[in-house]
């Protein structure tokens, strides 16, 4: 993919973090991804094999040892981290609020950037909490009062209300019982459609990729080792490290998160 070609796209990107002797292990090897407008690209792979990383590198939240990351042909160097961020934003695996009510969160980003803030009469707001499934009278609650698939859907509301490109979401279904992380899925696939902007989402839920992504790419010892649609590689794996990976059962795939 050609980096004026994909909407996000990073260019033999590696990376390292500190080992226990502090000394900076590589984590993330020479890796070139992208997606495009629309697209769904899930991320798989063991716990450690840089699937985060590889998220927090895309809006300069980590910075990379060598190569270039290019959001619509432009290095993201050149971007401010606040636009950035908000042009990708990333919504972590533990749903994080601010103290305040649901309205204050969803105007977080605006605020910070001193944009204007979304009109909450507007259809285009008012679509989005459908999409998100929250209630209009939720937004004078008190935002870390609601459960964590709530939280969580509040979190994925504020990441889309600016002007969001590549949505990141790290295991966005873990915190959920299956009915709730079905029907997030589901939410997914109608954000790439209607607002067309892309989703790059890492889980160890198979189910969950295989329900909505476009196209999954598979990671060990920070490398993408298979890459392409879900179907061609949750299927028909074309290495034995993606067997094994693959062959795993979920409760097993959860056991090596958590470690
Ligand atoms: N803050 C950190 N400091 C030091 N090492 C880290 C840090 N975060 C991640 N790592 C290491 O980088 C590697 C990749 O981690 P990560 O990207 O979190 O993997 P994944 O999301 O696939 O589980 C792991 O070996 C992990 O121990
Ligand atoms: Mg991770």
């Amino acid at each position: 993919m050609k980096p004026s070609e994909a909407l996000l796209v990073t260019q033999s990107v590696t990376a390292s973090r500190p080992a226990e002797d502090s000394r900076p292990r590589t984590v993330l090897n020479e890796t070139t991804l992208g997606v495009d407008a629309g697209e769904l690209l899930a991320i798989v792979g063991p716990s450690g094999s840089g699937k985060s990383t590889f998220l927090r590198l895309l809006n300069r939240l980590l910075e990379p040892d060598s190569g270039t990351i290019f959001l619509e042909g432009q290095d993201v160097r050149t971007v401010e981290p606040p636009l950035l961020r908000a042009q990708l934003p990333l919504v972590a695996q533990k749903p994080y609020l601010f103290s305040g009510s649901v309205k204050d969160n969803l105007f977080a980003s605006s605020r910070l950037r001193r944009a204007q803030p979304p009109d909450i009469s507007g259809d285009s707001f008012k679509k989005l909490l459908a999409m998100c499934q929250l209630e209009t009278d939720w937004l004078g609650r008190d935002a870390r009062k609601l459960s964590i698939g709530q939280q969580q859907r509040v979190c994925l509301m504020r990441a889309i209300l600016g002007p969001c490109k590549v949505l990141l979401l790290d295991e966005p279904t873990s915190a959920l019982d299956r009915p709730t992380a079905d029907q997030l899925a589901l939410t997914f696939r109608q954000l790439c459609e209607d607002k067309s902007l892309a989703i790059i989402f890492v889980t160890h839920d198979l189910r969950v990729a295989e329900r909505c992504a476009d196209r999954v790419a598979l990671m060990q010892a920070g490398s993408v080792i298979e890459c392409g649609s879900t179907e061609e590689v949750l299927s028909n794996p074309k290495t034995e490290a993606a067997r094994n990976f693959l062959s795993l059962d979920t409760a097993e795939k959860q056991e090596q998160l958590n470690e």
